[in-house]
């Protein structure tokens, strides 16, 4: 039985590496879609071309980029993908399910030491403000040791716990902080009793 709602519904995923964030999506998006809602998940850095851009760097290194130019590098990624997506998803009336957004922009860029409120505040002018942000909480050591690649442990550690610091400071009323250190299960479950109460308003009455 389908459940329609009245108005697209955002709800983002954010958290640093390791965070958990890619796991609890699949889960969400698949309860929800059981549950009858017309559920769409995207994923940021895209595929689209600003996304492997991105990518590349995050595989070969930075090699002297700007943190300036890294940052257009993330804004000119979703802004495609607020436009071809996002948007079109909203005005289709979907829960949208975002697996990254803004909020990680200000805060990974933000620890790059550009100023959080001005990326906020960038991000804000083009992309739609989400209804619910799950922001998954895990030291940068244990998401890191969730994580393969081993590489350059020590500088990465350094630079999650800057982007860690700016993520506690964000107090939108809209952010939901839960203890991402736990099981999937345990996380997932808690996430399950704050979903209903953001979504239902907008179903429609049938
Ligand atoms: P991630 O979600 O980890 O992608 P994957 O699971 O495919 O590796 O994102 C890649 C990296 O990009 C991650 O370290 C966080 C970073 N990032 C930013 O620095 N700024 C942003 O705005 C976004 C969306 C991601």
């Amino acid at each position: 039985m389908g459940k329609p709602l009245r108005k697209g519904v955002l709800i983002a995923f954010e958290g640093i590496d390791g965070a958990g964030k890619t796991s609890q999506v699949g889960l969400v998006s698949e309860w929800l879609r059981k549950s009858g809602y017309d559920v769409i998940a995207f994923k940021e850095p895209t595929k689209g071309v600003w996304g492997q851009k991105i990518r590349e760097i995050a595989h070969y290194g930075r090699k002297g980029m700007s943190p300036q130019d890294e940052l257009d590098l993330f804004i000119r990624d979703r802004k495609e993908n607020v436009e071809q997506n996002i948007r079109p998803a909203l005005e289709q009336c979907k829960l949208v399910l975002l697996d990254r957004y803004y909020f990680s922009t200000v805060a990974y860029q933000g620890a790059l030491g550009i100023d959080p409120g001005e990326i906020r505040q960038l991000n804000e002018e083009f992309a739609p403000r989400p209804d619910l942000v799950i922001l998954l909480d895990v030291s940068p050591r244990l998401g890191l040791s969730r994580i393969i690649n081993g590489r350059d442990q020590f500088e990465k550690e350094e630079y999650l716990a800057k982007v860690q610091k700016i993520f506690t400071e964000l107090e939108q009323p809209y952010i939901r902080r839960l203890d991402g250190s736990r099981s999937k299960e345990d996380v997932f479950k808690d996430i399950q009793n704050i979903i209903p109460d953001i979504v239902k308003p907008f179903e429609r009455p049938t």
